[in-house]
């Protein structure tokens, strides 16, 4: 499983990538990234009650005069529409969560997330130089399982908000629900942070190569 890098080191992290897999990475990469975004908004420029006055300015040059309560009901209006879009992608996620499932059913044995753990954990009981790096071969693995638990708990908590008015449950639960959601979110923050910085070092050091196999898919790694 050690495969050499482009500059004729060794790594784990040299692996094949199923185009399966390529195409699933690099549009979660969109669909969460346009989600990070539409929650920025929604909480700076779009924010109703900052917008009060933008509306009332506006107006007031057409010649109109309108009340706090009337503004701060066109400036939620565009708000809601941004949560609305944030719903819609929300749904792709979910989607795209489903079909990581499916992938990894589909998938070459050896290409499976879980034969690749119990690969490394057998080698971690072998004599080997490179002993190290399996370690923390493992730990990143693992910590994608991590990351897909956190996924299926925003996917979950975010549809219980979409549909909290067709099942008792979802609205019974509304408050915890959002704050599940809401926190999730940062630990998603946290780990997409950790996620490029540790592919960007690792790129520069022990594994070169290793972010652009995850677009040529590094087909001569096992
Ligand atoms: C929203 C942002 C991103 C998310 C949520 C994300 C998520 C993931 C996940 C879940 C995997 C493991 C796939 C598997 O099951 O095998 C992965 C692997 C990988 N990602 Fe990302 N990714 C993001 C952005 C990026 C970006 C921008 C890059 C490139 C600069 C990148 C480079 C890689 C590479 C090289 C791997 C394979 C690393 C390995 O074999 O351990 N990712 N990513």
């Amino acid at each position: 499983m050690t495969k050499k890098s482009q500059t004729g080191e060794t790594s784990p992290f040299l692996q094949r990538h199923t185009v399966l897999i390529r195409i699933w990475h690099w549009l979660t990469f969109l669909t969460i990234a346009s989600l990070m975004i539409t929650v920025l908004l929604a909480s700076t420029a779009l924010k109703p009650r900052q917008n009060i006055k933008f509306v009332q300015e506006r107006l007031a040059n057409k010649g109109v005069t309108v009340t706090d309560e009337q503004a701060f009901s066109v400036a939620h209006g565009y708000d809601d529409k941004m949560w609305d879009v944030h719903k819609l992608i929300g749904y792709g996620l979910a989607f795209l969560l489903l079909s990581r499932f499916l992938i990894e059913v589909v998938q070459p044995n050896g290409d499976k997330i879980r034969t690749r753990i119990k690969a490394a954990l057998k080698l971690t009981t072998t004599p080997t130089d490179n002993l190290k790096e399996i370690k923390h071969y493992l730990l990143v693995k693992r910590g994608y399982l991590i990351f897909y638990l956190l996924l299926l708990t925003v996917v979950f908590t975010g549809l219980g908000l979409a549909f909290e008015h067709d099942l008792a449950f979802f609205d019974q639960n509304h408050r915890l629900i959002k704050k599940v959601h809401e926190f999730c979110q940062y630990l998603m923050y946290g780990y997409v942070f950790i996620h490029l910085c540790g592919v960007i070092i690792a790129d520069n050091r022990h594994a070169k190569g290793i972010v652009s196999g995850m677009i040529n898919g590094n087909e001569e790694g096992k």
